[in-house]
């Protein structure tokens, strides 16, 4: 750390000291309804760089605080890694009150920080080491009267139990001193209707005075929030619902392996079943789930749940077995297809389409596709991979040639497997190019082809 910083720090421990409690909530509610507050976005991903566009865009001067250098200087340079992000929104945000800096004295002063960093597994278990790390840092830079609030998704408990004695090593009060509270992320990259700010947020305080201030800051970037009576509850709440994704989606991949087996069309039957007005939800089947949520948070509460009570969440263990199966019985579909061909994987031009862990989003952490991916190579295929939406230099360790979406390369297949919907992928072209598909997603459903849907 240089001089400059180790001093500004100095100064902010001093304040923080020095900083008379008195009646902060109303000084801060007042800073954030003349959107005065100095907010600071710990961590600019997927999660943080749309927060801080939003604060910006509200007026609050926002400070992008980013660990990570060649993402603060990309930032800097108002070129964007997050496709829900154009380069023109970032550099509006530069012109207007947005700073993105790797430099911790750069907080000092702050009002509202928003914590949106990762947190992985780690051989099966959470990593909350990323959490406690930015808590160490705010620990350094945190006066009376502020507000912290956590946004990383992470098993009930994590900010009264571990984020709060954190902070509090500062010397200052959870609840006394300054506040403290936590509030999910619902941001679905790449969903065209549902967005960070028609999205209700659900917001809570570890007291009655966090619970105000979360609610005001989130009710001055979204149309409504939704308040909860604890932190954990508001924990609780993003890992149920990524926990319900993750086991329908489980349920309607087995239901098409069975249905396949039983001869019955499931994309049929799960259309069908749309239809009712009440009490079905539809999910799709697909080559497993990727991404930074389902493969994830499921396990962060079945891991709570046997730390704490020393039992076994099944429903969540039986849908990682199902999901995590899935590009297996891809692959095995596809040796089959090929089979009846009198064919071998060894050898055959495969075009995958779809590296992506979904439609519409440059992520591919945790994609199935590349577990498809590797599998097919280490068989023996040629591959050429395709995905409109793959970010330049995204570092995929992938035997196979990154081609185009184009007619050429569909009619040189000897096998396109679509492995996701991304719009790009206009069926028709595909039927009429390709000389077999296997589909996972069935975007040929009512199309002409030779080959077979998941
Ligand atoms: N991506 C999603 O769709 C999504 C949706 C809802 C919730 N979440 C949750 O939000 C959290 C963040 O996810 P993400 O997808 O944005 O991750 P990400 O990896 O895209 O971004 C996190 C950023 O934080 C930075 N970082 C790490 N430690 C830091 C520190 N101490 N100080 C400053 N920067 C630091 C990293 O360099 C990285 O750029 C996770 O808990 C995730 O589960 C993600």
């Amino acid at each position: 750390m240089t001089e400059r910083v180790g001093s500004a720090l100095e100064v902010a421990a001093g304040d923080a000291q020095l900083a008379s409690p008195y009646n902060p909530l109303s000084e801060l509610l007042a800073r954030i309804e003349a959107r005065t507050a100095r907010v600071a976005i710990i961590g600019q991903g997927y999660v943080g760089l749309p927060v801080s566009m939003r604060a910006s865009e509200q007026g609050f001067p926002t400070i992008g605080f980013e660990i990570d250098e060649q993402r603060c200087q990309a930032l800097q340079r108002g070129s964007s890694y997050v496709e829900d992000v154009p380069d023109p929104v970032l550099r509006r945000a530069l012109d207007r009150n947005y700073r993105a800096t790797s430099d911790l004295g750069d907080l000092v002063g702050f009002d509202v920080a928003v914590i949106t960093v990762p947190t992985p597994l780690r051989e099966g278990a959470p990593d909350l080491s990323y959490v406690v790390s930015a808590g160490e840092q705010l620990t350094r830079v945190l006066r009376a009267g502020a507000l912290i609030i956590l946004e990383s998704t992470t098993y009930p408990g994590t900010t009264e139990e571990l984020l709060r004695p954190v902070l509090e090593r500062s010397g200052l009060r959870a609840g006394v001193d300054f506040f403290l509270g936590y509030s999910p992320e619902r941001i679905d990259p790449g969903n065209k209707t549902w967005n960070f700010v028609n999205t209700p947020k659900v917001v809570s305080g570890v007291e009655d005075g966090s619970l105000r201030a979360v609610s005001a800051f989130y009710g001055s970037l979204v149309d409504r929030v939704v308040p909860v009576e604890s932190p954990a509850t508001a924990e609780l709440v993003k890992i149920l619902e990524n926990t319900y994704r993750h086991v329908n989606i489980a349920l309607v991949n087995e239901l098409a392996m069975f249905a396949r087996e039983l001869g019955v069309d499931v994309w049929a039957a799960i259309d069908a079943a749309g239809s009712k007005p009440f009490g079905f939800t539809p999910f799709r089947p697909g080559p497993g789930v990727g991404g930074h949520c389902l493969p994830i948070d499921p396990s962060y509460l079945s891991w709570r749940v046997r730390q704490n009570l020393g039992q076994t969440f099944r429903f969540v263990e039986l849908a990682n077995d199902v999901n995590e199966h899935m590009p297996d019985y891809v692959v095995a579909r596809v040796t089959n297809l090929l089979n009846v061909q009198r064919k071998a994987v060894n050898g055959t031009r495969v075009l995958l389409l779809g590296l992506t862990y979904k439609a519409g989003t440059s992520d591919w952490r945790e994609s199935p596709s590349l577990v498809v991916a590797e599998h097919l190579a280490s068989l023996g295929a040629e591959l050429r991979l395709c995905d409109p939406h793959l970010a330049e230099g995204a570092r995929l360790q992938l035997n196979g040639t990154i081609v185009p979406f184009s007619d050429e390369e569909l009619a040189q297949a000897e096998l396109v497997v679509v492995l996701v919907d991304h719009p790009e992928f206009d069926p028709a072209r595909i039927a009429a190019n390709a000389a077999l598909v296997f589909d996972a997603k069935a975007i040929l459903r009512g199309h002409q082809f030779e080959g077979e849907l998941l």
